[in-house]
């Protein structure tokens, strides 16, 4: 009869502890709401797994849209790299001074919305109608869903690209 019991409360606990982490799934485990991610596209919901934001920084960013790697001498040297890495040099210029593709320095961009680190960040995961094609992970090579880059890849980048311009920091 005990033994019942415990089989039956050890289930409770199963189906219980499968239920917390499916309700998770949508928040990052920091606990605060997710910002609400929109395509550059149209404006539609970017759904991004919280998963993905698996950094203290990227956590951060992803319930605030700030982006703390903004003026850390590390991390802007880590995203000049990322940014050769991925061919944006190819388009954009060595500086991101601007070539086939335009100039990222600011303060003014073909979508207003790139003056923000949000903003920007949803160009870089998920492209434009304009040209640009989505870098995000699992979105930039569609035969390999591991390709791509992580989102705490990407606010390395912009810390870089803030670099050019101290005067927008894009957290304003
Ligand atoms: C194949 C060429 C190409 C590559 C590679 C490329 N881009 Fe772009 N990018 C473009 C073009 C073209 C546009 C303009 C798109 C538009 O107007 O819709 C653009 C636009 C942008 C914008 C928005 C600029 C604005 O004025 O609003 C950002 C930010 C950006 N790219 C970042 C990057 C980053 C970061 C990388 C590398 C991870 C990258 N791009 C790789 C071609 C490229």
């Amino acid at each position: 009869m005990q033994k019942k019991l415990l089989i039956v409360s050890v289930l409770t606990l199963a189906v219980l502890a499968g239920c917390s982490g499916k309700s998770d799934s949508g928040s990052a485990s920091s606990g605060g709401a997710m910002v609400a991610f929109v395509k550059t596209q149209d404006g539609s919901p970017l759904e991004i797994k919280a998963e993905l934001f698996d950094t203290p920084a990227a956590k951060e960013f992803s319930t605030t849209g700030k982006n703390s790697y903004v003026g850390k001498a590390d991390a802007i040297a880590q995203g000049k790299k990322l940014f050769q890495m991925y061919s944006c040099t190819q388009c954009h210029g060595g500086d991101a001074q601007g070539q086939t593709g335009p100039s990222l320095h600011g303060p003014d961009f073909h979508y207003a919305k790139n003056a923000t680190n949000k903003g920007m960040f949803e160009t870089i995961w998920n492209g434009t109608n304009g040209g640009m094609g989505a870098k995000g992970k699992g979105l930039m090579d569609p035969t390999d869903p591991t390709n791509g880059l992580k989102p705490d890849e990407v606010l390395q980048i912009e810390a870089w690209i803030r670099s050019h311009n101290e005067k927008l920091t894009g957290n304003e």
